[in-house]
């Protein structure tokens, strides 16, 4: 984010605090007042900062739709009991939307039951509750993407670099022997991906052995630790790394430099996300791929279903699958592709709406298609 951006964020913050403070308790007299209340997991995400910077700015453009907007932003450095105790807050101090972020997908119980007593909905995002829990009460929602369909996605990119490139069966023995680095426990997008990337491969009549797998926790430093363990346990033997996540992949690939490995000693490693840090390794061909999830087109769905439960406007256009969920497609990112987004980034440094139709594929979105 530039410092423009930073600073306009700020602002919306700023502004927040402010309209927040003036009417306390109580619900806004007008509905045209969206007073949207986010609280998520964690700030060290890199993932998750992003997509709360593009919800950002996205119901900062309703403002021009006089619709008044103001957003609070509370983390939950990672603590279920931290996070409910802020959407209290967020709820006393006037929110009328709540997105959430869940700590613990599996414990939204007391977060539901404070939104239903205050008759506040809730969008959750990323970290997806059980359905049961969705079905608590009818102002709830989900935002986010169908993890198999990452985890296929990854393993067609393997599936399609294996076919190109025999020299990444480094030993010749006809299989391709992997690592896995995954992200936390219990998360939907961890143990599906994983699955799937495995899965995708076999199928494909891959000949795959697998040599071990670290918990990462979506995070960089924590798989270049991993990563550290693995390679002193199998010498030279991994020829590609799979990971749950970008920040994971460029983890492991710290733990080569770290290593002083040469290029040509180096394993194939593939991401998810399409994080900035991610598409540029990929474009730099650190990465030899990844799978764009579209934090745009996630944060663009929350403001509008936020906007249409606020006012009550607009939520015949909203297409939801089950009655209450919104998935956005993922699609795969190779170098090309690598390099188109970050140039469109670089020529419009506000959000660039992403979920588009890239030119080799079909990834449809509920929004419309773009074109690069
Ligand atoms: C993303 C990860 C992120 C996680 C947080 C996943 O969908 O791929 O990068 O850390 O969500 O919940
Ligand atoms: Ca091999």
């Amino acid at each position: 984010m530039g410092m423009k951006r930073m600073m306009a964020a700020g602002i919306v913050v700023c502004m927040g605090v402010q309209l927040f403070c003036s009417c306390g308790k109580e619900q806004p007299k007008e509905e045209r007042q969206v007073h949207m209340g986010v609280a998520y997991y964690d700030q060290s995400d890199t993932y998750i900062n992003t997509l709360v910077a593009c919800l950002k700015d996205e119901i900062q453009d309703y403002e021009e739709d006089n619709v008044e907007t103001a957003l609070l932003l509370r983390s939950a450095a990672g603590s279920q009991r931290i996070q409910n105790d802020q959407v209290k807050e967020l709820i006393d101090a006037g929110c009328n939307v709540l997105c959430v972020n869940l700590v613990d997908r599996a414990d939204p119980s007391e977060i539901i039951d404070l939104a239903r007593e205050n008759d506040v909905p809730i969008i959750f995002f990323n970290r997806e509750p059980v359905a049961e829990d969705l079905r608590q009460w009818d102002r709830l929602y989900y935002v986010g993407a169908v993890a198999a369909q990452s985890g296929i996605m990854q393993g067609e990119l393997a599936v399609e670099l294996i076919g190109s490139n025999p020299s990444i069966d480094r030993n010749k023995d006809g299989k391709i022997q992997y690592v896995v680095l995954e992200g936390e426990a219990g998360h939907q997008d961890a143990i599906i991906r994983t699955e799937n990337v495995v899965d995708t491969m076999k199928q494909n009549g891959i000949e795959i052995e697998k040599l071990g797998n670290g918990m990462a926790n979506w995070n960089r430093a924590q798989a270049q630790n991993q990563m550290l363990q693995m390679i002193s346990q199998n010498q030279n033997k991994i020829e590609l790394v799979l990971a749950n996540n970008d920040d994971m992949a460029l983890g492991a690939i710290d733990a080569y430099e770290k290593l002083n490995y040469t290029e040509s000693a180096l394993p194939v490693f593939l991401g998810i996300d399409g994080t900035d840090v991610g598409l540029e390794a990929v474009r730099d061909q650190k990465l030899a791929g990844t799978v764009y999830n579209d934090k745009e087109g996630q944060a663009e769905a929350m403001a509008e279903l936020a906007i249409a439960l606020v006012t009550g406007e607009g939520m015949e256009k909203i297409e939801f699958e089950n009655e209450r969920y919104i998935y956005l497609p993922y699609f795969k990112v190779t170098q090309r592709e690598a390099e188109k987004l970050l140039k469109r980034r670089q020529s419009s440094p506000a959000i660039f709406s992403v979920h588009c139709q890239l030119s080799s594929q079909k990834a449809e979105s509920n929004q419309g298609e773009y074109n690069f």
